[in-house]
C-alpha cells in the first residue's frame, strides 16, 4: 500500500460529529463551556496562544475535533484460517465472490470520513468493519464459516479516498448475546510498508436503545455521541453516517 496521500482539503465536519465548542442538544459539553471560555480567559490575560490547550481552535482557526474513543476489540477479528478461505475482503460484504446467494438480513450503507482532529480527511487510510451475520454468528474462522451465512462476507477492507471518505455495503447489525447491535471498526495507515493501528473501536445506530451495553458503558458519558453513527432509513436500506477522527 502507497504511504498516504497529503489531505489536501480543509473540510467542515459533518453534523454528526460533535465538536468541542457545540455540543449536541441536550448533551453537557464534553469540556464544559464555561469552563472552557474560562480557559480561554485566562490563555489570552496570560498572553500564551490559545493553541497551547487541547480541544481548542485549531491551528487553521477552526474548532479541533475530539478523538472517536477507542473499544475492546473483542475476539472476532478474523483468525489466519477466515483468511485462508475467504479472498473475497472488499468492502461489499452482501455479496461474496462465489456465493449465488446474497447475504440474508437488512441492508445498510455505512459511510463517513476519517479526519484529523483539525477537520482534514486522511486520504489512504486503511478502514477495516467486521459484524455478525442476521443470525447472529460472527464470520471469523474456518469452522464459523461453516455455520454462519454463506452470503455475508462478515469482513471487509476499504482505502479513503483523498478526502478521507470511507463506504461499505453490510448489513443493519443484530443484538447477540447481550450486545446491542454494533459494528467493529479498525483504521490504519502504512507506512514504510509497515502497518500502523490508529484505532480499534465500535459503532453504534442512533434510535437503538444502547443504555444496557457494557461496552459502550465502559466509555465515559460524555464521549459516547461520537460512537454513534447517525441514521437515515429508505425502503430499500439503512443510511449510517460516521465520521472517524484518529490522531496523526
Ligand atoms: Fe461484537
Amino acid at each position: 500500500m502507497n504511504r498516504p496521500a497529503r489531505p489536501r482539503l480543509l473540510m467542515p465536519s459533518s453534523a454528526s460529529l460533535p465538536r468541542v465548542d457545540a455540543a449536541p442538544p441536550g448533551h453537557a459539553h464534553p469540556d464544559g463551556s464555561a469552563e472552557s471560555g474560562r480557559r480561554r480567559l485566562i490563555l489570552a490575560a496570560s498572553g500564551l496562544p490559545l493553541l497551547a490547550l487541547p480541544g481548542l481552535a485549531g491551528a487553521s482557526g477552526t474548532p479541533a475535533l475530539q478523538l472517536t474513543p477507542r473499544q475492546t476489540e473483542g475476539p472476532f477479528y478474523p483468525q489466519q484460517s477466515f483468511f485462508a478461505q475467504r479472498s473475497d475482503l472488499d468492502a461489499d460484504l452482501l455479496q461474496v465472490a462465489g456465493s449465488r446467494s446474497g447475504a440474508r438480513g437488512t441492508p445498510m450503507a455505512l459511510s463517513g470520513r476519517v479526519l484529523r482532529v483539525d477537520g482534514m480527511g486522511v486520504g489512504g487510510a486503511l478502514v477495516e468493519i467486521w459484524q455478525c451475520d442476521a443470525s447472529g454468528t460472527y464470520l471469523y474462522s474456518s469452522e464459523s464459516l461453516r455455520q454462519g451465512d454463506p452470503g455475508f462476507q462478515g469482513f471487509g477492507r476499504t482505502i479513503t479516498d483523498a478526502q478521507g471518505r470511507y463506504a461499505f455495503r453490510t448489513l443493519r447489525p443484530v443484538p447477540y448475546g447481550g450486545r446491542v447491535p454494533h459494528v467493529h471498526v479498525k483504521v490504519a495507515l502504512t507506512e514504510r510498508g509497515a502497518r500502523r493501528d490508529l484505532l480499534t473501536t465500535q459503532v453504534y445506530l442512533r434510535g437503538d436503545d444502547l443504555s444496557g451495553d457494557f461496552v459502550i458503558r465502559s466509555v465515559p458519558a460524555a464521549q459516547r455521541e461520537r460512537l454513534i453513527a447517525t441514521v437515515q432509513t429508505t425502503p430499500a436500506e439503512v443510511r449510517a453516517s460516521w465520521d472517524i477522527v484518529v490522531a496523526v
